[in-house]
């Protein structure tokens, strides 16, 4: 077939040459990438997709929505799709000493008002990146990185290169998520580094980087030549359940043709699981692949089920840590850097050392105490040790955490050496730094007036979990931050920089170097796309400290539109309704509150706040909470004894279906659930005209009887 030239074209042979480009694109992109039997050569296939860019350059209107140009498998696109979990996907809490395990066995047991011995399932924590599958009909449909826990990227095309994968199964439930880790053999990640340093491409400091960096590519050719593995150990949405029992579960994914952990197996109480825990430990060199600890999951899903979830981690299940790896280094220096929040933190650089694979050149070295030898209340820690500039110290790295200065070696110590004075003044502004009483941290007083707080605090405003703009990242942040000519030193000044931009009577923005045309328009709309943005995001952005993303999102979920939070946040201080209303948040402590309550009165704060502010378009959040709940919205009271739950579980529960739960009656509550043995609120709630029912009447209205 001749191909007539693209500016030849009438916008009715446009339209159908892109239907046909986007079918044989895609034909060619299942042969490669699926069938793993190309049908045409690289060149003529990147020729069908320069072709489909440039017919749809030239008619902009007619692109498809399934565009070829937007997928991946091509050099065209730009970053992944986003993929809403249906289920989120969720971290674990760790474990470290055998303590931590039996203390959670009992806080399983006690939630559940469990005596006898219960079983778990134990298994290795494998240290790459997990990966959310879609079957439907027993077919591959879609694969999603874990994101942030509710969205995650899309990367089918990708995932579909992984051996391990299946892509089509039998037997399987119509519906059917398979969670797993996506990671890399010690032996694969040797000799892909070995490729990518003689073809002078970057080489990955680890395994886990490696799987990662080989699964997040736009192109899923270079994901297919990544040597990448898959364990199945968990699941998301499912039409019908897989099994009664984790393990057997686990099982039946073996089945279906997922790779699942050998090492995976039933144990019965703490004993048995820490036994295990040993043996998989001594299998750790071995193994051929990175691990970092063992999980264990209580067996018996209708128990996990009662058990339900934190807000971001499960509470049936935990990761008991392997201990960390360590080396000893010169420590050749002490900086301190100034957080977002004013902390001044101290950083150790250290003479380079390699630390479980991995080079250290900086590690942290927590607070002044910390570095002369006590802990918060004055106690010697590592034997009343301080660190000096000189020592010999010893290094250790957990995982992905920032590493540690641990110990030091008093023997090696220099003559001469000094004890470190920790500044009293803030290194970057000058200002008092002050440490307040029973925080173990010296804190920079200069608030927005100090240059690195408040660079700080922009980074973490357009950081992934909060604005998340695309083009402004850390280092354009620091960028335009010393920009005399178009500056930005507040979040709000981001959103008036393209309207200052316009009237700039100096060098435009798009004449600067490293920018042009295209890449100043281009921020402009990314700044623009951010400008209507969720009220989660927006809480998170502010940087409050102690309101992680969690908490933002706890937040937003409670209040659900900006102005109810501004007024609600506004009004409270101790002993206001307000005060106790936002206590009462499940996640929120006085603490938090305080924070919360500070940063709103602060003046030159809360100028900052309302001035972005009024920038945006806050899109409400919605309840969390099944909105079909019989109990959703009402505040109820649990009191006297409960017999087919404990207290713990009755409220996790009650919160789950989106009830609050209120710990006296008042007028506010809704409901009284009252058991065998009601005393003072019983007569609360019938003085006040409050209904009461007991422990059956509540299972059934929640739908458990
Ligand atoms: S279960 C709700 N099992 O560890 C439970 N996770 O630190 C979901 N991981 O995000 C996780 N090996 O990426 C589970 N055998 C295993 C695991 C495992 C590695 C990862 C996973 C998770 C992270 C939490």
């Amino acid at each position: 077939m001749v191909e007539k030239a693209v500016d030849l074209l009438t916008e009715a042979e446009a339209r159908e040459e892109l239907s046909r480009l986007a079918k044989a694109i895609s034909a060619a992109n299942t042969a490669y990438h699926t069938l793993d039997a190309p049908e045409i050569s690289d060149a003529d296939y990147d020729a069908l997709k320069q072709r489909n860019a440039a017919i749809e350059a030239q008619f902009p209107g007619l692109k498809r929505p399934d565009s070829p140009s937007d997928r991946v498998g091509g050099a065209v696109a730009e970053g992944f799709g986003k993929v809403p979990h249906r289920q989120r996907m969720l971290s674990l809490e760790n474990a470290f000493a055998a303590e931590d395990v039996t203390d959670f066995d009992e806080r399983v047991r006690k939630f559940l008002g469990y005596l006898g011995i219960l079983d778990y399932t134990a298994e290795p924590k494998i240290d790459g990146l997990s990966l959310s599958l879609r079957y439907e009909g027993g077919v591959l449909v879609q694969a999603a990185t874990r994101g942030d826990g509710e969205v995650g990227e899309n990367v089918t095309e990708n995932a579909r290169t992984i051996a391990d994968i299946p892509q089509r199964m039998t037997g399987a439930p119509a519906v059917l998520e398979v969670r797993g880790e996506v990671y890399m053999s010690h032996a694969d990640f040797a000799a892909l580094n070995a490729r990518q340093a003689a073809s002078g491409d970057k080489t990955f400091a680890n395994p886990r980087n490696a799987a990662a960096g080989s699964l997040r590519q736009l192109d899923a050719r270079i994901t297919a030549a990544r040597p990448l593995r898959f364990f199945a150990y968990s699941w998301g949405e499912l039409s019908d359940p897989l099994a009664p029992t984790q393990f057997e579960a686990i099982r039946r994914l073996d089945a279906m043709g997922f790779q699942t952990n050998p090492l995976t197996v039933r144990c019965s109480g703490p004993g048995e699981m820490l036994a295990h825990y040993r043996h998989i430990e001594a299998q750790r060199a071995t193994l051929g692949y990175d691990i970092d600890g063992v999980v264990y999951k209580v067996n018996d899903l209708a128990l996990q089920t009662r058990l339900g979830f934190r807000s971001s981690t499960p509470r049936w299940a935990i990761a008991h840590k392997f201990p960390a790896e360590l080396a000893w280094t010169e420590l050749l220096g002490i900086d301190i850097q100034v957080g977002r929040t004013g902390a001044l933190s101290p950083v150790a650089r250290l003479r380079p050392v390699t630390v479980g694979g991995v080079v250290v050149s900086n590690a942290t070295l927590h607070n002044e105490d910390y570095i002369a030898g006590r802990d918060r209340r004055g106690q010697p820690i590592r034997g009343g040790k301080d660190i000096r500039v000189g020592d010999l110290v010893q290094v250790y790295r957990a995982g992905d955490v920032i590493p540690k200065v641990a110990d030091v070696d008093l023997s090696r110590r220099k003559e001469g050496a000094q004890v470190y004075v920790f500044p009293s003044e803030c290194p970057e502004c000058g200002s008092p730094a002050h440490r307040e009483e029973g925080d173990s941290v010296r804190r920079c007083t200069g608030g927005l007036i100090c240059p690195a707080q408040a660079v700080e605090r922009l980074k973490h405003f357009v950081s992934r979990a909060a604005f998340d703009i695309e083009g402004l990242g850390a280092k354009q942040v620091e960028m335009f931050f010393n920009d005399p000519a178009l500056p930005i030193r507040t979040p709000a000044e981001i959103f008036t920089l393209a309207a200052r931009d316009a009237t700039n009577p100096l060098q435009k923005l798009k004449n600067r170097e490293g920018f042009g045309d295209t890449s100043a328009a281009k921020l402009f709309t990314a700044i623009e796309a951010r400008r209507t943005i969720q009220l989660d995001r927006l809480i998170f952005s502010l940087g409050i400290r102690h309101v992680g993303e969690v908490a933002a999102s706890l937040l937003a979920r409670h209040y659900t539109s900006w102005d109810a939070f501004e007024s609600a946040i506004t009004h409270a201080s101790p002993g206001t309704p307000e005060w106790a209303e936002l206590n009462s948040i499940s996640g929120v402590g006085e603490v938090m509150a305080q924070s919360l309550v500070d940063a709103f009165q602060n003046p030159a704060e809360r100028q900052a706040i309302d001035a972005l502010v009024a920038q945006l378009t806050v899109q409400p959040v919605q309840a969390r909470g099944r909105v079909d709940s019989p109990v959703a919205g009402l505040t109820v009271v649990f009191t006297g004894t409960l017999e087919k739950m404990t207290r713990a579980e009755a409220k996790a529960r009650a919160e789950a279906l989106g009830a609050k739960v209120a710990g006296s009656v008042s007028a506010k509550t809704d409901l009284l659930v009252a058991g065998p043995g009601a005393g003072s609120k019983a007569k609360d709630a019938e003085r006040l005209g409050v209904r009461m029912i007991d422990e059956d009447a509540w299972l059934q209205l929640i739908g458990a009887a």
